[in-house]
């Protein structure tokens, strides 16, 4: 938190000094750091008003964490396709922070186009669906001029990923501040260990290597939820609540959590990759409950100095785990972060971060850049950033599926859109079952899922 946010929010600053710092003038036209709307049409005081869309348990920690920033902050509005969730974590959130909770009927809104409503209310969105829907609400709410922070991953396939850095660049045109989740960008441990390499503390970074080896996430089998629902629920319906096993919502797992650690290793290379090559598929994770993604992945990312990150993601109980990344320089080695020893260089420039130090959470810090940088009108854009992590942690699963060596700019350009053409409760799932409740997995090196791939 800065001095000069401290003035924002203590309350101790007249409204008319509010507007004045929270305002730009871009290309002629006054465009507020609020939102839009409200740079042109003037709010009758510093209240950030927030709109949640997605309400599960991410969005429900992310909009705590948005009501706990500093200076005046308010949820106003709550979106979702399923109101349950939606009364839920209403519930929740008002046990949490009543007197900054004002979400009346009115201001809840449920179904597929429940987005835009919610967005018209707000001066900063959070959009915390399952990432295969994030593009079109970021589209929307770039359309809308809102502040907004979105969950990791951004998108699911190449159209997303340009769908997003498309609007990534309005939003700078706009001056709206976008912040994405990737939380160990504001952690002090990573920030710590990561300027230090890249102050050259191990020399030339020349191997890196990044785990997201664990166990499976939670699984809703079709049966629990028919009794839940009283009555079996249409494919949609069934796929939105299982979302995580399935490509057009979540992705696969190398996208859904090894981005956080793919996307270290690109902040610690200052770059991308240009190619990558691997292997992967469902060894373990037998069942129909499971969808259609794999349950691990090997893969080689090579890097444009031709360093290579040596990258694993897996769900099998049982097995060696970890969540780190790891580098080897030309002077030594580094545990950037995550359990084995994170935070800590080894060789002629031996350093830990210390043990003990007190430390912000990092899903907190985030919240508090972000508002930090509206309230004091701040360029403040990490869509694009976020965009390449994910088309990263895409680039991967496109090689462990096809089996084939995959570019970079294959990837970006893709033409295979995995989202439905409908969104209904009715419409066709964009993957159908088997009559045996199966799905199915792709072949590596099959001509035919090739298609489906890249
Ligand atoms: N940064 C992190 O460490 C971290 C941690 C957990 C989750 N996440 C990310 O947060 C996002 C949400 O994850 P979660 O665990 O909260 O999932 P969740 O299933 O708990 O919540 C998702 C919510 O979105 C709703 N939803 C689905 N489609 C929608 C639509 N079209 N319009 C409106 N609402 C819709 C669902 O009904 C559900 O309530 C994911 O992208 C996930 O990767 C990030």
């Amino acid at each position: 938190m800065t001095n000069e946010n401290k003035k924002y929010s203590s309350g101790d600053v007249s409204r008319r000094d509010f507007l004045r710092t929270s305002s730009l003038a871009v290309g002629g036209a006054v465009i507020g750091s609020l939102s839009a709307e409200r740079g042109a049409h003037a709010a009758s005081d510093d209240t950030i008003k927030v709109a949640l869309i997605g309400c599960g348990g991410r969005g429900t920690g992310a909009a705590s964490q948005a009501l706990s920033t500093e200076g005046s902050v308010r949820l106003i509005a709550m979106a979702d396709v399923f109101d349950g969730h939606l009364q839920s974590k209403l519930e929740v959130l008002q046990k949490e922070a009543k007197d900054k909770v004002d979400v009346p009927k009115d201001r809840q809104f449920i179904g597929f186009d429940a987005y835009k409503d919610a967005i018209a209310l707000a001066d900063l969105v959070i959009l915390t669906t399952p990432p295969g829907i994030r593009p079109i609400h970021f589209e929307e709410a770039v359309r809308q001029g809102k502040n907004i922070f979105m969950e990791k991953p951004v998108a699911v396939d190449g159209p997303g990923i340009r769908r997003v850095i498309a609007a990534a660049q309005e939003a700078k045109k706009k001056n709206l501040k976008i912040g994405v989740g990737l939380q160990r960008r504001h952690e002090t441990p990573y920030l710590e260990t990561i300027k230090r390499l890249h102050n050259g503390a191990i020399g030339d970074i020349t191997s890196m290597r990044c785990y997201w080896n664990g166990s499976t996430p939670w699984v809703h089998t079709r049966e629990s939820l028919a009794k839940q629902f009283g009555r079996p629920l249409t494919e949609m319906e069934y796929q939105l609540k299982n979302w995580y096993y399935f490509v057009w919502l979540c992705g696969d797992h190398i996208v859904e959590q090894h981005i956080h650690n793919l996307d270290v290793i690109n902040w610690v290379k200052n770059g991308y990759p240009v190619k990558a090559r691997g292997m992967g598929g469902c060894e373990v994770r037998k069942g129909n409950d499971y969808g259609e993604i794999f349950d691990h992945h090997s893969v080689e990312f090579e890097y444009a100095d031709g360093s290579i990150l040596h990258s694993m993601c897996r769900h099998q109980p049982g097995c060696w785990n970890s969540v780190s990344e790891h580098v080897v320089g030309t002077k030594g080695r580094c545990h950037v972060g995550g359990d084995r020893g994170g935070h800590r260089i080894e060789g002629e420039n031996a350093w830990s971060f210390p043990r003990g130090t007190p430390t912000k959470n990092p899903y907190q810090q985030e919240h508090d850049d972000l508002f930090a940088a509206i309230r004091d009108d701040k360029p403040y854009n990490e869509a694009e950033r976020g965009a390449m992590s994910t088309l990263t942690a895409i680039l991967g699963r496109m090689a462990t599926y096809s089996g084939k060596e995959i570019t970079f700019d294959q990837a970006l350009n893709s033409q295979v859109d995995h989202l439905p053409k409908i969104f209904a409760w009715d419409a066709p799932a964009p993957v159908q079952p088997n009559p045996d409740g199966s799905y199915n997995l792709p072949i590596p090196g099959n001509a035919e899922w090739l298609k489906k791939i890249v």
